[in-house]
């Protein structure tokens, strides 16, 4: 299958990019090198030991997206590109509904222009908002607490009303949940280009010896230890479930969305003590007040997942921060080293 990945160079894409060329896929990458950097899909040629297409272009540049169509030729997009940092959000709203929205709606006509009628979206647990019951399903109503968040709905409803309005479409809405750790070869990874504002980059850089000390952002919620509880999913079954979805996409026509989580939850607490076990290190930590905007619990149901996908989470959180220490530790700086 000829596959065309929007944001491919960055964390979730270069993962899943790996899976598609190791399954015999035609892979381009699409992406500006924003947030990225061409190492990693260096290292995923390496890895993969196999080519592909690179285009170095943005979503919102209609002529770029219809030279790498005409070129390429795809049957299916995965659309990871765009902006993702939820404070930032809240400073550059229309930066983010720039990049975000109207960057899809450009991709979505160009796909039109070029009959590729397959997509598979990267959205986000955060378009749930405060839970009105846990785990959240699918039809959970969507009441998203950013701008950030509120891209990931607009985009969703922009492509329910794209498949509406052609038959031979088929999409899938990847709803993730709390995406982390990396590749076991150590050789990709994610690599936050600031301070990270998630919690498992930023107890990553704690333990490598680039930053002092973690703050555990509030202890009096209603969990089992205080401290907030999220569904982390690992990397690379993430990419996996892309696979998956990239595969329904050709056997459906309509709009699905899908949460993509393990249904089991973790603590700040627990996550710090498994790292520390991965690393064999202390993980050095103060307690803090809450994060504005930050709910007590996040868990996903994932019968949809397994029901449309067959698609279930292999890795446990052990995994996730062994691998995220493999590739922190022998990459201390990133891509940069
Ligand atoms: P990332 O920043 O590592 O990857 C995004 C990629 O898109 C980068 O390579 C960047 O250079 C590129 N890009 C950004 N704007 C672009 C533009 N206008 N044109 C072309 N390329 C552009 O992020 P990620 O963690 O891999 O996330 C991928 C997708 O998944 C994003 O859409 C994100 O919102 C979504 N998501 C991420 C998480 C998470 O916690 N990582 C959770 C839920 C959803
Ligand atoms: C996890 C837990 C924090 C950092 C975010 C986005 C969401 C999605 C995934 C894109 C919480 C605590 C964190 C720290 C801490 N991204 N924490 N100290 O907030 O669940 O989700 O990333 O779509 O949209 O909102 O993830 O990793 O930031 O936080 O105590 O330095 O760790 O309070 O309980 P979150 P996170």
């Amino acid at each position: 299958m000829r596959v065309l990945l929007t944001g491919g160079a960055g964390y979730i894409g270069s993962h899943t990019l790996l899976q598609l060329l190791q399954k015999e896929n035609e892979a381009l990458v699409f992406d500006n090198f924003s947030n990225s950097s061409p190492e990693a899909l260096r290292r995923v040629k390496q890895l993969a030991n196999r080519d592909f297409a690179i285009c170095d272009g943005d979503i919102r540049d209609a002529d770029s997206l219809d030279e790498a169509f005409r070129d390429f030729r795809p049957e299916a997009v995965i659309h990871f590109a765009g902006l993702k940092a939820v404070g930032e959000s809240n400073e550059k709203p229309l930066e983010y509904y720039g990049q975000n929205v109207s960057g899809t709606i450009a991709l979505l006509g160009a796909m039109q222009r070029h009959g590729c009628a397959r997509i598979v979206f990267s959205s986000s647990a955060t378009v749930y908002g405060e839970s009105k019951y846990l785990p959240y399903d699918e039809d959970h109503p969507l009441q998203p607490t950013n701008p950030y968040g509120r891209t990931k709905y607009f985009i969703e409803e922009i492509i329910r009303d794209w498949v509406t309005s052609w038959p031979a479409a088929s999409a899938v809405l990847l709803r993730y949940f709390n995406p982390v750790g990396a590749h076991p070869s150590g050789r990709i990874g994610e690599d936050p280009q600031a301070i990270p504002n998630n919690l498992v980059p930023y107890i990553s850089q704690v333990a490598v010896g680039r930053l002092a000390q973690l703050s555990v952002y509030g202890d009096d919620y209603d969990t089992r230890d205080g401290t907030g509880e999220r569904d982390y999913v690992h990397v690379d079954d993430l990419a996996a479930a892309h696979l998956a979805a990239v595969q329904f996409s050709a056997r459906t026509r309509g709009c699905e969305a899908i949460n993509i989580g393990t249904g089991r939850g973790a603590t700040v607490l627990e996550m710090v003590r498994a790292f520390e076990k991965a690393a064999d290190r202390p993980v050095p930590l103060r307690i803090t007040a809450r994060r504005d905007g930050d709910v007590a619990r996040s868990l996903a149901a994932t019968a949809k997942a397994k029901q449309l996908l067959n698609w279930e989470a292999q890795y446990d959180i052990d995994d996730m921060c062994q691998s995220t220490w493999h590739w922190q530790s022998s990459n201390p700086n990133g891509y940069t080293d």
